[in-house]
């Protein structure tokens, strides 16, 4: 799995285009297209198509339905705000791996019962950042996890730095990919 994971939101089928080619020239060659506007499944499928060396993602994925649209327009890994056993099950009778949302300690246990050890937390900077993440390494050693939410240039290296990071997820990555590379 990639490092960073930059938030996509792709608000006309036609910026996917624009979009990726500048998370590509930052470096960056994954991106978790979100379901949150109407074109989401049609920019998944062209961005799979367009950009083969990118790990493109769902994320936003808050039930059943989308997950499967998620994964028939060819999503790579899949993401949820939070935990849906649902999208759990999709993604495990399709091997594609799934990072929910988890911030408590009853959600990671959820979680682990469904076979899942990479977790999102979100929104990272509200449910208490690199400390709350490393008092619930304590209880549960084997998670890892994914901050998203509130991560930024000034942030970002210190989350990187710990080994339980997984990787780290933000819109933060497209603003600049897209301040440098898109004018
Ligand atoms: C997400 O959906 O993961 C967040 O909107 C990303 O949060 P950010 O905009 O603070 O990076």
């Amino acid at each position: 799995m990639q490092k960073l994971i930059p938030v996509v939101v792709i608000k006309e089928l036609k910026d996917t285009k624009i979009i990726l080619s500048a998370l590509q020239k930052e470096g960056i060659y994954c991106a978790e297209i979100t379901f949150r506007t109407a074109c989401a499944e049609e920019a998944i499928k062209l961005a799979v198509q367009e950009f083969p060396d990118m790990e493109i993602g769902a994320g936003t994925v808050i039930g059943g339905e989308q997950c499967e649209r998620a994964l028939n327009a060819g999503a790579k890994f899949i993401v949820s705000p939070g935990l849906s056993g649902d999208v759990a099950l999709i993604c495990k009778q399709n091997n594609v791996p799934y990072y929910p949302g988890c911030v408590t300690p009853t959600e990671i246990m959820r979680a682990l019962s469904l076979g899942i050890t990479t977790v999102k937390f979100f929104p990272a900077n509200v449910y208490g950042g690199l400390k709350a993440m490393k008092a619930l390494a304590a209880p549960f050693p084997q998670i890892k996890f994914i901050p998203t939410g509130g991560v930024n240039r000034e942030n970002l290296d210190e989350f990187l730095s710990w080994d339980k990071i997984a990787a780290v997820g933000g819109s933060f990555f497209v603003e600049e990919a897209m301040q440098k590379w898109a004018k």
